[in-house]
């Protein structure tokens, strides 16, 4: 069987009260769209068409990535109308699955049950029972628990309002049935929109039993009409994301206090202390331990790593057994080599370290490449900006800096070399000497005293 899937994503989205269209705001780190089409892919489809609406150029522009076929409905008539705009779309095959651009976490897994349960009478849909419904259409079943239509909450007596089974919106539908049913769909209801579900009736009438599946949880089946709910759904998102992370053996100390927002693998006895955010793809080797309120964005970071409280540390390589933090800010195109340290208040950009070479408090080091067992003292600055163009400082293998040193880059620390504390440096300092750059030699001043305070009179 040929496997359409028409995600409709017309709507509005009035109740998010915002400029971005609505399935585009984030779940994890990416749009809803971009969820709901990863879902569909699973299944392996023919075809995947995405109805988008007014302005949604900007959905097309950031979903350029996929590969699907974009569908223009202009104007929102309902979601039986936007299906019918996608037929054209989905001429090749032969049941159409239909999603929603606003119902995020459907699980690959329900919608493969939904495919099977309906092989025979194509035709099916997701189901569940709720203990509140409002707003969500009914499920109107015959005495022998056959579904025969769905009514609309608008629509609804005083007695379909009490059912709690609702219409999850997601079904599977043949597609010459559907293109024939849509047809006749009209739009004389409370909304005076064209609904989909009209075509359940027309179904039963040619014979269809309409069978039904349901989720192994509410949550995929919830969608997102206003922050709240997408406040929510994030949370369950991040459940599923942290199971997933625990199952692969890392500890997160607390697995509601975590945000992932990207691709993370991790291997063995990883801890996460509380509010660790990890961003793109981020990759953490054997027991590497990650400190509370850290941001790791498109990172590697090797084996026994110590990443201590507060970093942020953003495209960067880090080798095995280096300790960074608390309060490191690692910035893009650096690479650290094996057993690094970098401590408080230090900012490396695009720094590339050799093995055991250590800056540990209050230095910026950028464009560098620096050698192996260097001994960076505090508050040392690489001036790698003259105001119009970036140059590189180059830092040979057991180089001593001393504290509070300017290196005025393009400029070269050779090996073995040590930088007198105070130091300002503009020219080579040459390998295993000590040069230092002062600009007075310390003196005494004989029988100075320290100013007293005056008495008041
Ligand atoms: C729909 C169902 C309802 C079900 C509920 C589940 C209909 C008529 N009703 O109601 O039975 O319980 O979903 O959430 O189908 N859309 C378009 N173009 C349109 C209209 C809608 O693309 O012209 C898209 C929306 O962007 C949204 C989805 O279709 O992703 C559902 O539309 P919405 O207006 O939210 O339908 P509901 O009234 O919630
Ligand atoms: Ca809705």
């Amino acid at each position: 069987m040929k496997l359409g899937v028409v995600i409709l994503a017309a709507g509005q989205g009035t109740r998010m009260k915002s400029r971005l269209p609505k399935v585009l705001h984030p779940i994890a780190g990416k749009p809803m769209l971009a969820h709901v089409i990863e879902t569909a892919q699973c299944l392996g489809p023919e075809t995947v068409a995405v109805v988008y609406g007014h302005g949604g150029e900007l959905v097309r522009e950031r979903m350029q990535s996929y590969d699907v076929d974009w569908v223009l409905q202009e104007e929102q008539l309902g979601t039986g109308h936007a299906v019918q705009q996608a037929m054209p779309a989905l001429q090749g095959v032969d049941e159409i699955l239909v999603l929603y651009g606003d119902v995020p976490l459907i699980k690959p897994g329900t919608l493969e049950r939904l495919i099977e349960a309906s092989a025979e009478t194509r035709m099916g849909m997701l189901t569940v029972e709720l203990e509140d419904a409002t707003g969500y259409g009914r499920i109107l079943r015959d005495e022998y628990e056959r579904i025969i239509r769905v009514v609309e909450h608008k629509d609804a007596s005083p007695e379909e309002l009490h059912i709690r089974e609702i219409n999850a919106g997601i079904m599977l539908i043949g597609r010459e049935e559907l293109e024939e049913w849509l047809g006749n769909v009209g739009n004389d209801n409370a909304q005076n929109e064209y609904y989909l579900p009209d075509i359940i009736p027309m179904a039963v009438a040619e014979g269809h039993v309409i069978a039904s599946a349901h989720p192994d949880d509410i949550s995929e089946v919830e969608g997102v009409n206003d922050r709240v709910q997408l406040a929510r759904l994030e949370r369950v998102c991040q459940q599923r994301l942290a199971e997933e992370l625990m199952r692969a053996g890392a500890t997160l100390v607390d697995p509601a206090r975590i945000d992932i927002r990207g691709d993370v693998s991790v291997g063995q006895d990883v801890v996460m202390e509380p509010n660790v955010i990890l961003e793109g793809r981020v990759v953490l080797g054997d027991d590497v331990q990650i400190g509370a309120n850290t941001v790791l964005r498109d990172v590697t970071i090797g084996n026994g790593c110590r990443v201590l409280e507060n970093c942020v540390i953003e495209q960067a390589n880090i080798g095995s057994g280096c300790q960074l933090g608390p309060f490191s800010r690692i910035r893009p195109g650096t690479e650290l080599a094996e057993n690094c340290r970098v401590g408080n208040f230090v900012e490396l950009k695009n720094a590339q370290v050799a093995e055991g070479s250590k800056v540990n408090h209050l230095s910026y080091i950028g464009d560098t490449s620096m050698g192996r067992d260097v001994n960076v003292g505090a508050g040392t600055i690489t001036c790698n900006y003259d105001g119009a163009n970036k140059h590189r400082t180059v830092i040979g293998d057991n180089a001593f800096i001393g504290s509070n040193t300017q290196i005025v880059a393009p400029v070269t620390i050779e090996e073995g070399a040590t930088i007198g504390a105070g130091s300002t440096i503009t020219k080579t300092a040459p390998a295993g000497q000590l040069t230092l750059c002062r600009t007075t030699r310390q003196t005494t001043i004989a029988g100075w005293t320290r100013p007293t305070k005056k008495e008041k009179s």
